[in-house]
C-alpha cells in the first residue's frame, strides 16, 4: 500500500481554553483528493490551518501532537514557515486575489523567493493558468487588474498562485461555497485534474462535491474526527450513526 505523505498524529488544539480538536489521527494519501466534511463548528478549518502552521500567528492557539510530513514533523522548531507554505499551499473559501495584476498574482511567490528571470515568470505564468483552467479566459488580459474578473475566475487565479510555486499539498478550505454552480463545476474539474500532480485536502459542506471528485472522506463532529474511509465507503455504508445522519441531512 502505498505510504501516506503527510501524518495528523494525536492532535489537539486549544483556542485560549475551548477545545477545537480532539486528539485527532488522520493520514492522506498522495495524489487523492481528501475531504473533510462535518457541521460548522466541528473543526475543519482548525486542521486544514493546523497543516501549513496558520495557527502560529494566533498567541490564543496551542496545539499538541504531531503532523508529520516527508517523515518530519512540521511543528518541530526546526521547520522554516515560508518553505513549509510553498509546499503546501492554501485555498480559501473568498478568492483572495491581490490588488494587482493577473500576472502578478501567479508569480507573486515566485518573486518573494527571489526569481526575477523574465522568461521564467513567463513560462511559470502560462503553465500555472493552464492548470488552473484559466489560461484561455485570460491570456489577451494578463496585466489586467484580477479584481476585474468573475468570482469564479479569481478562484482561479487563486489555484494558479498556489500552483506556481509547485506545492505538493494544496489545502483547500470551502474553495466553491462562494461561487455560482456554473463556477463552482469548473473548480470541481480542475481540481479533479489536478490529482495526477498534487494531493489535496478538500473541506467541502456539499456532499455531492465530497462523492464527485474525492477519495477518501472524514467526517468531524465536535473535535472528533468520527470516520474516515474511502469516500465510497463513508457514503454508501457509513460506520456510525452519526455519520450516516449528517450525510442524509438529518443535521448540519
Ligand atoms: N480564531 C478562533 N478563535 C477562537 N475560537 C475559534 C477560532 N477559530 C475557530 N474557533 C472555534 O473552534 C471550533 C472549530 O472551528 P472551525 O472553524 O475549525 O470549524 P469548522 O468545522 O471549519 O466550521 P465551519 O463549517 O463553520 O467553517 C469552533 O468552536 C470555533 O468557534
Ligand atoms: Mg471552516
Amino acid at each position: 500500500m502505498t505510504a501516506p505523505i503527510l501524518q495528523v498524529k494525536d492532535l489537539s488544539v486549544y483556542y485560549n481554553k475551548k477545545k477545537a480538536l480532539n486528539n485527532v489521527s488522520i493520514d492522506f494519501y498522495p495524489n487523492e483528493i481528501t475531504a473533510l466534511i462535518g457541521p460548522s463548528g466541528s473543526g475543519k478549518s482548525t486542521l486544514l490551518r493546523s497543516i501549513n502552521r496558520m495557527g502560529d500567528l494566533n498567541p490564543e492557539v496551542t496545539l499538541t501532537g504531531a503532523i508529520d510530513y516527508n517523515g518530519r514533523n512540521i511543528y518541530s522548531p526546526r521547520t522554516d514557515t515560508v518553505d513549509l507554505r510553498k509546499e503546501i499551499g492554501m485555498v480559501f473559501q473568498q478568492p483572495n486575489p491581490f490588488p494587482m495584476t493577473i500576472y502578478e498574482n501567479v508569480v507573486y511567490g515566485l518573486r518573494i523567493n527571489g526569481i526575477k528571470d523574465k522568461q521564467v515568470l513567463d513560462e511559470a505564468v502560462e503553465k500555472s493558468l493552464i492548470s488552473a483552467s484559466i489560461w484561455d479566459e485570460v491570456k489577451d488580459r494578463l496585466h489586467d487588474s484580477a479584481i476585474g474578473l468573475s468570482g469564479g475566475q479569481q478562484q482561479r487565479v487563486c489555484v494558479a498562485r498556489v500552483l506556481a510555486t509547485s506545492p505538493k499539498i494544496i489545502l483547500l478550505d470551502e474553495p466553491t461555497s462562494a461561487l455560482d454552480p456554473i463556477s463552482a463545476g469548473k473548480i470541481e474539474d480542475t481540481l479533479y485534474g489536478l490529482k495526477e500532480k498534487y494531493t489535496m485536502v478538500l473541506v467541502t459542506r456539499s456532499m455531492q462535491q465530497a462523492s464527485r471528485i474525492s477519495d477518501r472522506t472524514g467526517f468531524f463532529l465536535d473535535g472528533d474526527l468520527i470516520e474516515y474511509d474511502k469516500t465510497k465507503q463513508v457514503f454508501l455504508n457509513p460506520r456510525h450513526k452519526e455519520t450516516e445522519d449528517y450525510i442524509t441531512g438529518k443535521f448540519g
